[in-house]
């Protein structure tokens, strides 16, 4: 930290946190996801989750004729192997499923859990290390723009200030510097657009890195569609006046709390998703926006009712396991509202039947 003035970006503090090569929390060997971790995500909730996604793999892989999945951040490999699953039953694999998994730890549980939960499909599987060129068919990433490190900053009586980290004997602290040029820009273009310009005193954060992200996805991707789901907002709430303290959420062992300089290494650390950032940023790609929907809608428009009760399911108890899986998917309370799913398409008509239930393209 000495070489920057002794503080470094937040951004460049959270990668370090999270994907440091051995120390980072993606990095090193924690559980993360599921019970015995960190954190839960939808895939790791129900299993109807990621046949609702199937369902839409597959409407997307008819209109093209066939082509293939890929899926980035694919955490314990649960989604894959669902998806893989109902595909197979449905008659309508696709030719290969990828999987672009940053974490090494991560990926060798996906390939351990993928070869016990269906080892007849092992053959279409296959571990990328860059995006592939010339990818036709669909991309999907659960939960994973918000682990992209972003820039944390804060309106102060005379101005934008950038707040980074610095380190002492007594730990990590914030410290304000001055804003890079780009922060300030990037500031004054997305405020001028905001209904409700907040004041000093208000914190929050900007994700510089989701636009080449996207250009990257999107460099890959000559047709199909990518289905984008994260908890988030449209521009306009997540720069609320009222949103004063930012959108970083941190995940220790199923407490989720807002202070991302404690258990660093071992704790994850996220951020919402402005989902406005991700809509121009494909609009200026030339991509197309497919719609835009609330994890609830997508999967109601997916048909999450019907899965429900087709899913196999020996007792009672089980059956009431899974509408309570259900519930914990779709319920405003949970994870129903707070979770978006965007469709950005080349080459497609609409023929993803969740954005048909309520599409909010509008407020974005
Ligand atoms: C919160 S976990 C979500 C895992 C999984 N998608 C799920 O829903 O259970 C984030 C995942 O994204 C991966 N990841 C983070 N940044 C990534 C990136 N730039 N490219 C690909 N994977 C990434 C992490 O290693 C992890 O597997």
């Amino acid at each position: 930290m000495d070489a920057f003035g002794g503080s470094i970006p937040f951004s460049q503090f959270m990668n370090l946190a999270l994907y440091a090569p051995g120390l980072g929390y993606y990095s090193a060997g924690a559980a993360k996801l599921g019970e015995s971790g960190d954190f839960v995500t939808a895939p790791e909730i129900s299993s109807l989750f990621s046949r609702c996604l199937a369902g839409q793999v597959a409407q997307v892989l008819e209109e093209m004729g066939g082509g293939d999945v890929l899926e980035l951040g694919a955490g314990s490999g649960v989604m894959a192997a669902d998806i893989l699953d109902e595909l197979e039953r449905q008659g309508r694999l696709p030719h290969r499923y990828l999987i672009l998994e940053v974490s090494a730890d991560l990926r060798q549980r996906q390939q351990a859990l993928l070869a016990t939960r269906v080892p007849g499909l092992l053959d279409r599987v296959e571990w990328l290390d860059k995006l592939p060129v010339g990818l036709e068919g669909v991309i999907l990433a659960n939960e994973v723009m918000d682990a992209l490190p972003v820039e944390r900053f804060r309106i102060k009586p005379e101005g934008l200030v950038a707040q980074a980290v610095s380190w002492s004997v007594d730990g990590f602290a914030w410290q304000d510097v001055a804003a890079s040029d780009v922060l300030q820009q990037e500031w004054l273009r997305l405020s001028a657009g905001l209904p409700a310009r907040p004041d000093a005193g208000f914190t929050s954060e900007i994700c510089l890195q989701l636009g080449p992200w996207l250009q990257a996805l999107n460099q890959s991707m000559s047709r199909g569609l990518m289905l984008l789901i994260d908890y988030g907002l449209p521009r306009s709430q997540y720069y609320h006046p009222q949103r004063n303290d930012g959108t970083l959420i941190c995940h220790y062992r199923h407490r989720a709390h807002t202070d991302p300089l404690r258990y660093v290494g071992i704790q994850d650390i996220t951020a919402w998703v402005d989902f406005t950032r991700v809509a121009e940023t494909a609009v200026d790609l030339g991509l197309e926006i497919m719609g835009f929907a609330t994890q609830a809608h997508f999967l109601a428009g997916a048909g999450i009712d019907r899965l429900l009760q087709l899913a196999p399911a020996d007792t009672a108890r089980q059956r009431l396991d899974l509408a309570s899986q259900m519930r914990k998917l779709i319920l405003p309370g949970e994870m129903g509202e707070r979770f978006k799913v965007i469709g950005l398409s080349r080459g497609l008509d609409d023929c993803v039947s969740g954005f048909g239930m309520h599409d909010l393209t509008h407020t974005l």
